[in-house]
């Protein structure tokens, strides 16, 4: 294993047992009638995932020494809202799966209801722990989190990025389209999970430019693998069905340019998010570390 590999999966362990940690308090079963819709919570969240969103936080806020705590604040609303979008698009009336991360379903587990408002509560949550000044001391830095995190999720960002999903399995969308798509329902999340750690550290818009760069290249680069993964990864690995996209007829990178090319596209990709760096020095090595893990990646 190099230095970069050994860098990226200490930052990994640490924030993911940050993470589960956090969510362990956070989503404390109540006793009362509302335990299903907590353990439900607790089911999707918990020990679970790759937790690529909280790592790119801690990446970008390690760029400006943010405090390493608040930064896994925000990793977990963005987790959050991450849990939320994958507990409903797993739900039967989008893409009725019955695996994710190796377990059953929220759905599967408990039953749709629950799922539906296990879906909702985690995404309530993500902005109550945003507006926490526990996050941070000033109150427009926290609104600025919230903001963003509303535009991300939202109809210009992961929820339209769905439902240009959903009308792919019908329509012919052309290569601009099915990017703009990924954009936005993958790019987005992605892209506020690094422009957090610049907000924390009240980095203003012009500071924030390579880091908006290198956010849309490794969203792209890590759809990109989604769709090839889809295509020829290992479900055991993945934990979850594979081979779904072919099968919904819809458009995904590989469908438009071949296995090869759109290998060949997310290494350039990963290459060009990496330039943006070029700024950085040391402090960046995490970034480029992910950017990497991001298409090397096996599920
Ligand atoms: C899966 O996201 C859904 C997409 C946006 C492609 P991840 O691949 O980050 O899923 P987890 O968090 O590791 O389960
Ligand atoms: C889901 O995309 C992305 C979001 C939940 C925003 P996919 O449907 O491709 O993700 P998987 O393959 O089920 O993880
Ligand atoms: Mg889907
Ligand atoms: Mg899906
Ligand atoms: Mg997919």
């Amino acid at each position: 294993m190099d230095q970069a590999e050994h860098l990226l999966h200490a930052a990994q362990d640490e924030v993911a047992a940050g993470i589960d940690a956090l969510f362990d308090r956070l989503l404390a079963v109540p006793a009362d009638p509302r335990a299903r819709l907590y353990e439900a919570m607790r089911h999707a969240a918990i020990a679970g995932g790759k937790r690529l969103r909280p790592l790119l936080v801690r990446a970008a806020g390690d760029l400006f020494h943010v405090d390493r705590t608040i930064g896994l604040r925000v990793g977990a609303a963005v987790e959050a809202m991450h849990v939320y979008s994958l507990i409903h698009d797993d739900l039967p009336c989008m893409d009725d799966d019955d695996m994710r991360r190796g377990k059953p379903t929220v759905h599967r587990a408990y039953d749709e209801s629950t799922a539906v408002l296990a879906g909702d509560s985690l995404h309530a949550l993500a902005f109550e722990w945003l507006c926490d000044p526990a996050t941070h001391g000033d109150p427009f830095v926290r609104a600025e989190l919230c903001c963003e995190l509303a535009r991300a999720a939202g109809p210009t960002g992961m929820a339209g990025g769905q439902m240009m999903d959903l009308v792919a399995e019908t329509a012919d969308f052309d290569l601009p389209t099915v990017t703009r798509l990924q954009q936005l329902k993958t790019g987005a999340l992605i892209g506020f999970s690094v422009e957090a750690g610049a907000i924390l550290a009240r980095i203003p818009a012009e500071g924030r430019r390579p880091l908006r760069g290198y956010a849309r290249d490794i969203g792209l680069a890590f759809q990109i693998a989604d769709d090839i993964l889809d295509v020829e990864g290992d479900e055991a690995l993945a934990g979850k069905a594979l081979h779904k996209d072919d099968a919904a007829g819809k458009a995904t990178f590989v469908t438009l340019m071949g296995l090869d090319r759109a290998r060949e596209q997310a290494r350039l990709l990963v290459d060009q998010a990496i330039a943006h760096l070029a700024g950085f020095g040391d402090e960046a090595a995490l970034l480029r570390a992910i950017a990497r893990y991001v298409v090397e990646r096996d599920h």
